[in-house]
C-alpha cells in the first residue's frame, strides 16, 4: 500500500499505558477459523493531491422532506454520535483496515469512475477508492445525517481528498440518483441498519451500471464482536439498557447469520456473489479507554453512561475487566473483531 505521510502518521499506534486488568474468569478463545483477505489489489492510500473544488451537497430540499417521514430516533441517534465517530476516526481507520482493503480490491477502482459510499459516516472507505479513480472520476460520500456529512467533509480536507462531494441520502428511501450511473457501491456496515436492506440492494442494483460492483460489510455474530457486544450485555444485564429494538428487526448484527447475505444479494438480482469473513481487532490502551470508545460511538451506551452513579460505573467497569482479561496483550487489550464482507456484480 502506498501512503502519504499524514496516513502514516495516523496509523501510528498509540502509546501503551501499563495494564491494571484483574483476571478472573478468561472467556474461551474465538473459535471460528479466519479467511485471511486477499490482497490482490492494494489500494494506493492517500497520497496528497492537488486540491480542486467539487460542489457540495448537502441535500435537497426534496430529500430534506423525505427524511422528515424518518423515524427521528434512529437520526438523532446518529447525529448525536456523529462527534464521537470523528474523534475516534483515526483509531478505527487504523484498525478496520482489513475491510476497507477487501472492500476497495473488490471493487477494483479505475480512472474515471463513478462510486457511492452509501451510509459512509465519516467516509473512510470511499476515500480510499478516491484517488484510485482519479483523473476523472469522482466519488459520492452519503449519509443520512448532515453530522456524519460535515465530520466526513472536515476528513476529506485533511487528507486532502478532493474528487469527493458530499450528498444526504437515506438508504431507506429509494436512492437519489438516476439507473445505471454508478461503477461501483460501497456500503459499509449499513445495509443491516435498514428496515429493508434487501429492497436497499435491489434499489443498489438499480443505480449499478451494466457489470457494476456493490461491496458491503455487515457484522458477524456479538460472540465475534465482544468489543461493542460484551458493554451492551452488561448495561443490559445489569439493567441499565433495554433490549434494543424487535427481534430479528435492523441492527448491528441484523445481518450476522451465515448464508443471509448471499440470501438476500440473490433475491436483489446481484450474481458472481462472494461472500467471506474478515477477522481484525480493535486495541484499547485500558477499559477506561474501551469504555470510552463505547460511549462516543453508541449513544445508547452514552445515555447510560450519563444516568449512571459512580458505583454503577465502576461496577459496569468491574465487569468490563473481567472480559478484557482474556485479551490484555502488550500492555493494553486487544480485543477480536470480526465482519462478513461481501461483493457482487449487476
Ligand atoms: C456503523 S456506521 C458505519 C459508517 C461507515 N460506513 C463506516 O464503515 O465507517 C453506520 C452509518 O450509517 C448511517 N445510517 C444509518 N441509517 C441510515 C440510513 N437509513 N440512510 C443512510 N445512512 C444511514 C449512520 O448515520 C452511520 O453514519
Amino acid at each position: 500500500m502506498r501512503s502519504g505521510p499524514a496516513l502514516d502518521a495516523q496509523l501510528r499506534p498509540a502509546p501503551r499505558p501499563a495494564s491494571r486488568h484483574q483476571i478472573r474468569t478468561p472467556l474461551p478463545p474465538q473459535s471460528r477459523p479466519g479467511h485471511p483477505f486477499p490482497a490482490r489489489v492494494i489500494p494506493r492510500g492517500l497520497a496528497p493531491a492537488t486540491p480542486t473544488s467539487h460542489p457540495t451537497n448537502l441535500g435537497t430540499a426534496r430529500v430534506r422532506s423525505r427524511l422528515l417521514r424518518m423515524p427521528l430516533d434512529s437520526r438523532d441517534r446518529w447525529a448525536r454520535a456523529a462527534a464521537g465517530w470523528e474523534a475516534r476516526a483515526d483509531w478505527f481507520r487504523a484498525a478496520t483496515m482489513p475491510v476497507t482493503t477487501w472492500m476497495i480490491d473488490a471493487i477494483q477502482p479505475q480512472p474515471g469512475q463513478q462510486i457511492l459510499d452509501l451510509a459512509a459516516g465519516i467516509g473512510d472507505v470511499g476515500f480510499f477508492a478516491a484517488e484510485l479513480i482519479e483523473p476523472g472520476g469522482e466519488l459520492t460520500t452519503s449519509d443520512f445525517v448532515p453530522e456524519m456529512l460535515s465530520a466526513a467533509q472536515r476528513r476529506a480536507e485533511r487528507l486532502k481528498i478532493t474528487n469527493v462531494r458530499f450528498r444526504q441520502m437515506d438508504a431507506n428511501l429509494p436512492l437519489d440518483q438516476p439507473a445505471a450511473s454508478l461503477d461501483a457501491v460501497l456500503c459499509r456496515w449499513g445495509y443491516m441498519l435498514l428496515n429493508d436492506g434487501e429492497s436497499a440492494l435491489r434499489d443498489t442494483r438499480r443505480v449499478l451500471k451494466q457489470d457494476g460492483t456493490v461491496a458491503l460489510a455487515a457484522w458477524t455474530g456479538p460472540e465475534d464482536n465482544l468489543w461493542s457486544s460484551a458493554p451492551v450485555k452488561i448495561l443490559h444485564d445489569r439493567g441499565i439498557i433495554e433490549p434494543e429494538g424487535e427481534p430479528g428487526g435492523p441492527g448491528q448484527f441484523a445481518w450476522a447469520r451465515e448464508g443471509e447475505i448471499e440470501e438476500h444479494l440473490e433475491s436483489a438480482g446481484f450474481v458472481d456473489n462472494r461472500v467471506e469473513s474478515v477477522p481484525f481487532q480493535f486495541r484499547f490502551s485500558d477499559v477506561e479507554d474501551w469504555w470510552a470508545a463505547q460511549v462516543q460511538t453508541s449513544t445508547r451506551s452514552a445515555d447510560a453512561d450519563a444516568q449512571m452513579d459512580t458505583p454503577t460505573r465502576q461496577a459496569v467497569l468491574a465487569d468490563m475487566a473481567d472480559i478484557a482479561a482474556a485479551f490484555e496483550q502488550d500492555g493494553g487489550i486487544v480485543i477480536p473483531a470480526r465482519t462478513w464482507v461481501a461483493a457482487a456484480t449487476v
